[in-house]
């Protein structure tokens, strides 16, 4: 006879580190964490308020939603960024928002905060859906259905952002900005992992041919700002960040300032963007109930249309796998700040100029918040669920420094997986191919390789 209820869905733990019970700190932690800042991480990091590591000059770890919140809110003041943060962001964002101070910050971020507006962002689907589907064009030209997902995905992130802030201009060189952003991407990378390892004359050397590239890239920008000043309004993200004023000066964004934004929000929205998207795509193509649960969801509200904006609000569950595969695998794993006087975090003296961490990735999976924290449930998030504190579930960071551009990765990331579902299966690797990596974001280590196969429309 069939059983009314259906039967408990077996808990799927997708891989990554964390500790085994009563497992200490050591020399272990240490030096596993050279290799990435994930790895080897104690229960206490889990588990406790805050916690130093037992070498002498670590930073703080801070874990406790409370001290979290006086961090990156009441006394956001007090914890800025720290020069060596800014000594690798410098030549990305130039005199652009991430690095921007006082007035001067508040000015740009009022103006962005109007561009990057959620009903705004849900109005671009149609590109997020075209470039998903120039992927999926794509990848039926590859013989036996084999890609790697992650450089797929960061392909279909960048084709948004070239389509909805660099487009317009005839004569733009598409390609050959992708190659010189790739090039420059890389720079900036490897001048982070030399970061502890080198001494300063290094950097300096580094930094110098981090600029010469920069100023390629910003003079194409420049150019392209120019053209589209002249042009008619596309209805796009640069469109709306040309028009963008803060509300209380009147102020909008200068073509120099324009220009240092836009290469800041390629290189925060395109990889970190892109990271979710794969680990969200691994995760429904090792779990079967919940890709079978998007495909009826996305069947029930978009039909055989495409994703449009109105859609968006409707599609609640993929909402909450996005969000899931966020908690498990937070693009952004760890935040720094460094504190700028002596003070006491949770009984921890931290004196001034020293380092404090919110490691994202822990915080993620602390037993205390989530239940069976290392098990991937969407359903956590859904309304009937217990909804995490603002300090609790942190992807997009928190406080006035927290990310401008959520609204606008959270569509593209819906619309994006829901699209790719609904045409094609995908066969995830083997659980041994599939790790977290730190490094600018949380990578698949082994990239993430995967068989597509169409399925009949
Ligand atoms: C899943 C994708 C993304 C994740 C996980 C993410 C995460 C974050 C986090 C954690 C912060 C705060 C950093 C801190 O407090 O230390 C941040 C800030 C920021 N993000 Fe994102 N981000 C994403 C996508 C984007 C996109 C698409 C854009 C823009 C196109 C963007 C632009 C920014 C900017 C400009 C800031 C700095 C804001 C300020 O200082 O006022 N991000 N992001």
């Amino acid at each position: 006879m069939a059983s009314e209820t259906p039967p408990p869905a077996t808990p799927f733990r997708p891989p990554a580190p964390y500790p085994a019970p009563g497992q200490r700190a050591g020399l272990l932690h240490g030096l596993k964490t050279l290799r990435s800042q994930i790895e080897g991480l104690p229960p206490d990091v889990f588990e406790a308020d805050a916690w130093r590591p037992p070498l002498p000059g670590m930073p703080l770890f801070v874990m406790l939603p409370d001290a979290i919140q006086r961090i990156v809110l009441t006394e956001a003041d007090q914890f800025p960024f720290g020069a060596l943060f800014e000594r690798i962001m410098r030549p990305v964002w130039g005199k652009g928002l991430l690095l921007s101070k006082g007035s001067d910050w508040r000015t740009q971020r009022r103006a962005a905060a109007q561009a990057f507006r959620a009903a705004d962002m849900a109005a671009l689907a149609p590109f997020f859906v075209t470039a998903t589907e120039r992927a999926l064009s794509r990848w039926r030209q590859v013989p036996g259905g084999q890609i790697d997902a992650f450089d797929e995905m960061k392909r279909i992130t960048f084709d948004v952002i070239l389509d909805t802030m660099l487009s317009g201009a005839e004569t733009f060189d598409r390609e050959g900005f992708r190659r010189q952003v790739k090039a420059f991407f890389a720079d900036v990378n490897r001048m982070r992992l030399s970061y502890f390892l080198r001494p300063d004359a290094y950097h300096e050397r580094r930094s110098s041919v981090v600029s010469r590239h920069r100023a390629g890239l910003e003079a194409s920008l420049r150019d392209l700002i120019r053209l589209r000043r002249m042009s008619a309004s596309r209805g796009d993200l640069l469109d709306l960040l040309m028009a963008a004023r803060d509300p209380e000066t009147g102020d909008g964004f200068s073509d120099e300032l324009l220009a240092d934004n836009l290469l800041g929000f390629i290189l925060a929205g395109h990889e970190t963007t892109a990271v979710a998207l794969t680990w969200t795509l691994y995760l429904v193509s090792a779990h079967a109930p919940t890709r079978e649960r998007l495909r009826a969801e996305a069947e029930a509200v978009i039909g055989d249309s495409d994703v449009s904006p109105a859609h968006l609000p409707r599609l609640g569950f993929a909402r909450q796998v996005v969000s899931e595969a966020l908690r498990l695998y937070p693009p952004a794993f760890l935040l720094t700040r460094i504190s700028a006087r002596d003070t006491e975090i949770c009984g921890h003296r931290v004196r001034a100029g020293e380092r404090v961490n919110i490691p994202v990735y822990a915080i993620h999976r602390r037993p205390s918040v989530w239940s069976n924290p290392h098990v991937f449930d969407p359903d956590r998030f859904s309304a009937q669920g217990r909804q995490p504190g603002r300090f609790e579930y942190m992807p997009f960071g928190g406080g006035p420094r927290i990310c401008i551009g959520a609204a606008l990765a959270m569509a593209e990331a819906v619309t994006v997986i829901v699209t790719l579902l609904r045409a094609a299966d995908f066969t995830p690797p083997s659980p041994d191919r599939v790790w977290p990596q730190t490094g600018l974001a949380l990578y698949p280590r082994h990239g993430m390789s995967m068989t597509v196969r169409f399925r009949p429309r």
